[in-house]
């Protein structure tokens, strides 16, 4: 039975709930994993047959700690099955929400020395009430650039959970050996 690490970067919980349904996805398919926060983990990927790594987008970009994470085991990375995703508001955007048409994504694998084998990219939420002011200007100018929504009462999640079931069914072969 393979063992898969599910590695999230998250700020308000998003990407570490994705990793946790990863988990149960492949809990019923009878694979194993442990799910750990990036930054703080002490567990060693080495010990797996899998790893994916999930991050949300902040400000442009991802935690630094991913690419540091990303440099630290690259020789690991590189060895094993394994898989990233992205999850961001722009991918809201039916043009944007793949790994071929998300610039967040497209950027960070541009400038990443890891390939992984199987790449996704998940629509984030919207909530302004849990921000900060500076946050929640900065993030209704986004939006507004974005022609998303506005209003500072909006809490809106754009996750397709759907695309998160067969994104596992993808890592679950990838862990099993059953994909290219
Ligand atoms: C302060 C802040 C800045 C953000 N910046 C961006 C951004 O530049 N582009 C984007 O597409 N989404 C942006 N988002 C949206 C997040 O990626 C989205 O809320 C996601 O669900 C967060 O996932 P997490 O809970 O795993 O951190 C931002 C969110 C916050 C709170």
């Amino acid at each position: 039975m393979a063992k898969t690490l599910l590695l999230y970067s998250s700020v308000y919980g998003l990407s570490r709930r994705i990793c946790e349904r990863l988990q149960a996805s492949l809990a019923a398919r009878g694979e194993e994993a442990d799910v750990a926060a990036l930054a703080e983990t002490e567990l060693d990927p080495a010990a797996y047959d899998a790893i994916v790594i999930g991050a949300s987008i902040r400000h442009g970009k991802h935690n630094p700690s991913v690419l540091d994470f990303v440099r630290r085991h690259l020789a690991v990375l590189q060895a094993k099955p394994s898989a990233f995703f992205c999850v961001n508001l722009v991918a809201r955007k039916p043009t944007k929400n793949t790994p071929q048409t998300n610039p967040y994504l497209r950027r960070f694998m541009a400038a990443c020395p890891w390939q992984p084998k199987l790449l996704g990219v998940f629509a984030g939420e919207l909530d302004y009430s849990r921000y900060g002011p500076l946050d929640r200007r900065m993030m209704q100018f986004v939006m507004w650039i974005n022609k998303g929504p506005t209003d500072p009462k909006t809490q809106v999640a754009f996750t397709n959970w759907d695309e998160v079931e067969r994104f596992a069914g993808q890592v679950a072969a990838l862990a099993g050996g059953r994909a290219g």
